[in-house]
């Protein structure tokens, strides 16, 4: 009995301590090699090996105990023997708690219009001398190891395009499951490190099934839904996280790639979804925009030119907390004064924005537990809309 609510895997913890009564909503606790995390939560995106315009101090204190790398940035840029010789990306970055790294071709696919895809991996020109590469489920896990991050994800076949070419789909999905296959028998620190599956098949739910089926028969420790987060209708995107979760096992994580607003946060979580991850986030605080209850607000506009309010009201975020309560007590008029040439702005609105995300996965998990959940949905919904009725 005891231990009916506990998955036990060589490198994670998975422990599920509350389910919503009325959604599919989920709280749990999940144990990694860099320390224990609590879900549902958001991971903020350290590309580069930092969160853009943050220390791993400040990042720290937001409350984050897991961000994300690229796989394929960090092969780049330090390289293997760079990331071999400091001991790892934990090290090179000055981060003792949890990374989590894509393999790699999601971001080739999407930021190089020139990647071309074969059942080998994917090929493409180095942005830095044009020489020819290529990415296979092989090189991503060996990068993955040097770079040793406590979730690694399988190089997956994504395609970019919402288009509905079915064969084309089919293949991808077929592709991702033989890729996994190549990842787990090329991963050489199973005990350390965590491999999660993707979850692919585009928006048709009956290939998704097939790849859920495909992918959990491989048990990995845990599974992530891909091939979203691509500009798809909103009942598509909760059609497909609700099929997907409805077969998975309980006892494992679930990490919908991609997902940042918050209203899309909130809504996968009701849908079974624990772990979510987004670069919009902190781009958009770098355009100087705050993500708030009310909605997003850009600090550019002139009606906070003399705005002495913090970003927002109550925040516990380090940036908007009064220097009596050891914050920077930094006020809108600031932020606005300092966000078109002066980085200042972008930083201090950075360290908002994943607190407010970090924040808002807090509550809800919180909400979740006291079996108060959709009522936390229909107030969240209605603080944000409350000025658009
Ligand atoms: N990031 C957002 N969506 C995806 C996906 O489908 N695959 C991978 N590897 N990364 C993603
Ligand atoms: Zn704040």
């Amino acid at each position: 009995r005891m231990a009916s609510n506990i998955y036990q895997a060589p490198a994670l913890t998975f422990e599920l301590i509350s389910k919503c009564s009325t959604t599919r909503a989920r709280a749990s606790n999940l144990t990694l090699p860099h320390g224990p995390v609590q879900l549902p939560m958001f991971m903020p995106v350290a590309t580069q090996a930092s969160l853009k315009g943050l220390t791993p101090e400040q990042l720290e204190e937001t409350g984050c105990r897991l961000c994300l790398n690229n796989t394929y940035h960090l092969g780049l840029k330090p390289g293997q023997e760079v990331l071999d010789a400091v001991g790892g990306a934990h090290k090179f970055q000055g981060w003792n708690h949890n990374i989590l790294t894509d393999s790699g071709g999601f971001q080739m696919v999407s930021l190089l219009k020139l990647a071309t895809v074969t059942e080998e991996g994917v090929r493409f020109l180095s942005p830095h001398d044009g020489s020819p590469m290529l990415l296979t489920p092989e090189h991503s896990m060996s990068l993955q190891n040097s770079i040793g991050s406590d979730i690694m994800m399988q190089l997956d076949d994504v395609l970019v395009t919402t288009s509905p070419d079915k064969a084309r789909m089919r293949l991808a999905m077929e592709r991702s499951v033989r890729w996994l296959d190549r990842c787990i028998a090329a991963h050489k620190k199973p005990e350390s490190q965590n491999l999660f599956c993707i979850i692919q098949g585009g928006l048709d739910l009956d290939m998704r099934r097939e790849c859920c089926r495909e992918m959990l028969a491989r048990d990995t420790p845990g599974i992530a839904i891909g091939g979203l987060s691509g500009g798809e209708a909103k009942d598509d995107f909760c059609r497909v996280v609700e099929t997907c979760t409805a077969m998975l096992p309980d006892l494992k994580p679930r990490y919908v790639m991609g997902i940042g607003f918050p209203e899309d946060l909130v809504v996968s979580v009701a849908l079974g979804a624990d772990m979510f991850d987004c670069v919009w986030p902190t781009r958009t605080a770098r355009f100087g925009a705050a993500i708030t209850r009310k909605g997003v607000f850009s600090m550019r506009n002139a009606q906070f030119a003399s705005d002495f309010g913090p970003i927002e009201e109550g925040c516990g975020c380090a940036s908007c907390r009064p220097v009596s309560e050891g914050g920077m007590g930094i006020t809108r008029a600031f932020v606005h004064h300092n966000s078109a040439k002066e980085t200042v702005g972008a930083h201090v609105l950075t360290i908002h924005n994943v607190w407010y995300q970090l924040n808002l996965m807090r509550e809800v998990r919180e909400a979740i537990i006291e079996d108060r959940f959709p009522g936390y949905i229909r107030r969240f919904f209605g603080d944000l809309y409350a000025d658009k009725k």
